[in-house]
């Protein structure tokens, strides 16, 4: 699998601000993270090489980017670097049509309460501007108002660095890489059942830094074998962390077959291989809505899983996807109604009513989301019919090389 999204993002961006050298391996090669590493490179980081292998010159100080910084497609990229660059430089941060879509004054708002100077596009949108202050921001204690790991990881980024400690509550079950990242890096850091705790640090380098397997990114394959009959499939060293692993949980739940072999543990990160053989019958569950937040990015891939399952799935408390690479809700649905699935789109969620033969369509459209274009593909294998996935070039967003690892998963099928 390619690197891990998240971790490659925090691995690259953490390593900027850390006193030393250090090497990121199996770094996520997609256009996201490069959009990470292009950023660091304006404000004047040294990274050598190119992703799957990188290496980060932390630096003490970063200059003011001659130009806007283009951060892509990637929410992940421009909230980060909110909590990074506040108070530091001038900076102006943008992205593409679906980033100009993603609301940024979730970040914005808190980091002025800690006296940060930044300016979002009318209604919250990018681009958003940053300015540098004379003085180092404050710390606060301030209270989420929706589960975000990237604006808590944004708000304990600028704690780094501000005056007194920073506290971050509400964000319950968001995953956790920051925190464990943050820790194995010398930050002074603490996480209880209440929140997120940190005080003024200066990071250290880690000297390797072997990034796992995305999860997120071999669901698709473990969805693939779990609803086509006479599949096997055997993934390795995959991240399993627990704030992301629950798309195993829901699947198992479902019916699903999945082992978990040889765990290991990097820098506080678990992997380990993943095996998985079909499953039939699957059912349909009903997700909870307060784990939402650790099966964000799968909910698409599960309610193609739905589809070929008994009873009826249903997603409620999820509101949060329509603020996605695309409005996943809708485009979640449209693309199960194209498979001739029986959905039903709610304000905050989806219902599947599964059991029905597929009917696959001869071609799909992704919406430039990449999540949707690699659902199809989990649609398709199900049904075992050929279909063509238009605008499929956003799948490289996370996973280049999607299409060459499907075909070779699939062609041994048999
Ligand atoms: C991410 C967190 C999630 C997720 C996104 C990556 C991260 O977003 O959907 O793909 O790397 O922190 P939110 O934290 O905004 O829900």
């Amino acid at each position: 699998m390619p690197g891990d999204k998240s971790i490659s993002h925090r691995a690259v961006l953490f390593a900027a601000l850390a006193r030393g050298t250090t090497g990121v391996r199996n770094c996520n090669a997609g256009a996201d993270v490069r959009s990470s590493i292009h950023a660091l490179r304006m404000l004047g980081v040294a990274v050598e090489g190119d992703a799957p292998s990188v290496r980060v010159e932390g630096a003490l100080e970063l200059s003011d980017p001659r130009s806007a910084v283009d951060c892509g497609n990637s929410g992940t990229s421009m909230r980060l670097l909110m909590g990074m660059l506040a108070g530091r430089v001038n900076a102006e941060l943008d992205g593409d049509a679906s980033l100009r879509r993603r609301p940024m004054e979730r970040v914005a708002t808190p980091l002025r309460a800690m006296g940060a100077d930044v300016e979002c596009a009318a209604g919250g949108l990018p681009p958003v501007r940053i300015a540098r202050n004379d003085e180092p921001l404050h710390g606060i204690r301030v209270e989420l108002p929706i589960d975000s790991a990237q604006v808590k990881t944004a708000l304990l980024l600028a704690g780094l660095r501000a005056s007194g400690e920073t506290t971050v509550l509400g964000a319950g079950v968001s995953r956790d890489h920051s925190e464990l990242m943050l820790r194995a890096m010398g930050a002074d850091i603490a996480v209880d059942a209440g929140g997120v705790r940190i005080r003024p640090s200066q990071l250290r380098a880690l000297d390797e830094y072997e990034v796992p397997g995305d999860l997120s990114a071999a669901a698709y394959f473990v969805a693939a074998a779990t609803c086509s009959p006479g599949s096997r499939i055997s993934i390795r060293d995959t991240g399993i962390n627990p704030t992301r692993a629950h798309v195993l949980d829901v699947l198992r739940d479902m019916g699903a077959h999945i082992g978990i072999r040889a765990l290991r543990e990097r820098h506080g990160e678990p992997s380990a291989d993943i095996e998985v053989v079909s499953a039939s019958p699957l059912r349909g569950v009903e997700l909870d809505p307060a784990r939402i937040p650790n099966v964000i990015d799968d909910i698409p891939l599960l309610c193609a899983v739905a589809a070929s399952a008994t009873g009826t799935f249903v997603v409620r408390g999820a509101a949060e996807l329509r603020l996605k690479e695309s409005d996943r809700i809708t485009s979640t649905v449209a693309l199960l109604r194209a498979f001739g699935v029986a959905v039903a789109e709610l304000p905050d969620g989806i219902s599947v009513r599964g059991g029905r033969p597929l009917r696959p369509p001869e071609r799909i459209d992704t919406g430039g989301d990449h999540r949707i274009g690699m659902t199809a593909a989990v649609l398709a294998a199900a049904a075992r019919a050929p279909i063509i996935i238009d605008d499929a070039d956003c799948i490289t967003t996370s996973y280049p090389g999607f299409d060459g690892a499907w075909r070779a998963a699939l062609a041994r099928e048999s």
